[in-house]
């Protein structure tokens, strides 16, 4: 069977991730986060003194080079998560306070060279899902399969709320939507491969759309996709 390289791009909370896991544990390929690599560089910017409100971007420069991003697999779980300079930081990169500078991260020409390289090695082969802003446009323009996924900002807060909330956090929704709507502005604005709908991307707006719906309608691409590829 011919393998395809799938790529889901879309707004910030619009579950990108969990439709990505799901798709590459049914067909057997490999998922890559590419926003938990974006969330380390964040994390460590915030545990190495070089955010003081604002983000000290020549500070961040300096260790850039000798930052180490890779995935393994936590055999607990069987999930592969994320590690930044050989330690699991997959549960410290889902905080607010990550989630508050990751997009000022993000839009740091030099922080997307060197994790958009990253990105192309662990997608050089086909059989992966890797999520993200601009997987279709940049990481992987030739994936087979590319989706773009939004909904009302007010939905996305809804979700993430919750989903910070099971984890513990104290964190308000008008705080939640304040920063969905910030990301979604730095994301959309910035300079370097901004995030845009590529031209061949199918769009999902899934505002009313649930799970099993939308993860039967994306297998059934993939398997078009497949079957024509045979
Ligand atoms: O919160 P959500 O899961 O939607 O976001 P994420 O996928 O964890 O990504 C966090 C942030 O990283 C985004 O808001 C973007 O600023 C940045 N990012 C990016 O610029 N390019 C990517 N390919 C992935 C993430």
């Amino acid at each position: 069977m011919k393998k395809i390289s799938i790529a889901i791009d879309g707004h910030s909370s619009t579950g990108k991730s969990t439709l990505a896991r799901e798709l590459a544990r049914s067909l057997g390929y490999v998922y890559i986060d590419s926003g938990a690599m974006y969330r380390a560089v964040a994390l460590f910017a915030l545990e190495n003194g070089l955010v003081d409100d604002t983000l000290d971007e020549a500070g961040l420069l300096e260790h850039l080079q000798a930052l180490e991003l890779d995935f393994k697999v936590n055999p607990e779980t069987g999930r592969s998560e994320i590690h930044l300079n050989g330690k699991n930081v997959e549960k410290q990169i889902r905080t607010i306070e990550v989630s508050r500078y990751v997009s000022e991260v993000a839009a740091i020409p030099q922080v997307r060279t060197k994790l958009v390289a990253l990105q192309q090695e662990m997608g050089a082969e086909k059989g992966v899902v890797m999520d993200g802003r601009d997987i279709g446009t940049v990481v992987l323009p030739g994936a087979e399969l590319k989706l773009f996924m939004t909904a009302a900002p007010e939905t996305r807060a809804a979700r993430r709320y919750k989903e910070l909330l099971e984890r513990g956090e104290t964190v308000s929704y008008a705080e939640v939507l304040k920063n969905v709507r910030h990301r979604d502005h730095l994301d959309s604005n910035r300079e370097v491969s901004p995030l845009t709908q590529a031209a061949d991307a199918i769009r999902l707006d899934n505002s009313d759309m649930g799970l099993k719906e939308q993860y039967e309608r994306v297998r059934s691409y993939a398997e078009r996709i497949l079957k024509a590829k045979k």
